[in-house]
């Protein structure tokens, strides 16, 4: 995924709301983001009277190609106010520039990369610095850069340095989850079963990957989850484990795995050891001393309430939306403070009523991650097949599909076949 480095700038208003509204609209076009402090700095070159700027520089990861992420860029700085026609040292609400790009780019007048003025600002240089001092420009490191600089007036500052609006983005540590809950971006989860597409999660930056025991029917062709075993969860888990290197992992403990306190320890350390990052069971205040057990042991939970798959066989075969009724929804309320108090840091819950999953979101301190749940909890989690199209005999009403993996794979097998046939 191509790297970006970008200048902010800004010197009238609420110099701090413009940069952090900046980012928080960049934050959908990319899958990751990295912030410098923001820095104070003396107007260089600018009218007598100018206000001093605050300065910062984001790292960001974005499939957009630079003339497209510089049309976006062009378009934040006219919604924070700055006029289309302007001269290039005025006070300004908002100024990003790139600096420089992994990404091919052929300069032209309107884009120059690298940024041909960024080696001589210190308000750009140092920010960089902290993120990347390595990062070569024309032949030389940024820390080269900046220890040369000995002529640049402005004077910097640090102002803010917890200044970004949204959490560590995406996860490299479950010690995120809490922060991306008050400051966010929504957590993204999907599952995986095995190493490309693990891997390709991984790059693409999804926070959380699930092996969760779906992989019974969308891979193993089983009727339910309750035919996994923790065989067939470790096996998985070892394979997403080596795909992915920076998305936490979550592995679920499957049907009849955590009968006892002592079982469900004793499994769920199995599933870290396999390379899971956190377990997931299913149930609230039922399983409340398994939660314990397993949180005491050091080994991260994450609860699953609301619909259970792994209860399908007690419904009746049938799977059910929870929360319609007030007992229905006071019981969820009760399954998810539960497992709040004990400490769980998030939570799956699905096929619940959106309204309660609502209420349930605002309520704990836990993450929500929804799943046919409405589109208010702290994130969503969707699996994968229903995703790319790749289980077609089946598709849950609230998944969307981006693409169509079953499709594509039938026409090569046919494409195949046919090419085979002909040869002959
Ligand atoms: O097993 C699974 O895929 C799950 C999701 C539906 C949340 O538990």
């Amino acid at each position: 995924m191509p790297l970006y480095y970008l200048s902010l700038g800004s010197n009238v208003g609420d110099r701090l709301a413009h940069l952090q509204s900046a980012a928080k609209a960049l934050v959908p076009s990319c899958t990751g983001m990295r912030a410098a402090p923001i820095y104070e700095t003396a107007p260089v070159d600018c009218p007598p009277g100018s206000a001093s700027f605050y300065n910062t520089v984001l790292e960001i990861q974005t499939p957009l190609p630079p003339a497209e992420l510089h049309a976006l860029l062009l378009s934040l700085e006219k919604a924070a106010g700055r006029p289309s026609e302007r001269s290039r040292n005025a006070p300004r609400p908002l100024d990003i520039d790139i600096l420089a790009t992994s990404a091919p780019h052929e300069s032209h007048p309107a884009l120059v990369l690298p940024h041909p003025r960024m080696t001589q600002r210190r308000f750009v240089l140092k920010p960089l610095s902290l993120l990347n001092a390595d990062w070569q420009v024309d032949g030389l490191s940024v820390a080269t850069h900046l220890a040369a600089l000995t002529d640049d007036p402005a004077e910097v500052s640090q102002a803010l340095a917890d200044w970004l609006p949204v959490a560590e983005y995406p996860l490299t540590s479950l010690d995120g989850l809490a922060q991306r809950k008050k400051l966010g971006p929504p957590v993204t989860v999907l599952t995986a079963y095995d190493y490309p597409t693990a891997r390709l999660m991984d790059e693409a930056g999804i926070d959380l990957i699930l092996v969760g025991d779906s992989l019974g029917m969308v891979v193993l062709g089983l009727p339910d989850t309750t035919h996994v075993t923790m065989a067939h969860m470790l096996h998985h888990t070892e394979a997403v484990a080596r795909g992915a290197k920076r998305a936490r992992i979550i592995a679920d403990l499957p049907y009849h795995s955590y009968l006892t306190p002592a079982q469900a320890v004793e499994n769920a350390q199995r599933l870290i050891q396999a390379g899971a990052h956190a377990v997931k069971l299913e149930g609230g205040v039922s399983q409340l001393l398994q939660v314990q057990a397993i949180l005491a042991a050091g080994i991260p939970l994450v609860g699953h309430i609301g619909m259970l798959p792994q209860s399908i066989l007690e419904e009746g075969g049938r799977y059910k939306k929870k929360g319609k009724t007030t007992l229905g929804a006071t019981a969820l309320m009760r399954d998810a403070q539960a497992l709040a108090d004990s400490g769980v840091q998030a939570m799956v819950l699905e096929s619940v009523v959106p309204e309660v999953a609502t209420q349930i979101t605002q309520t704990i301190p836990a993450i929500t991650i929804g799943i046919g749940s409405g589109n208010a909890t702290d994130g969503q989690v969707l699996v994968v097949s229903d995703l790319v199209g790749g289980f077609p005999w089946f598709r849950p009403p609230f998944a969307t599909v981006h693409a169509d993996t079953a499709g594509q794979t039938r026409q090569a097998i046919e494409a195949f076949i046919r090419q085979t046939l002909s040869a002959q």
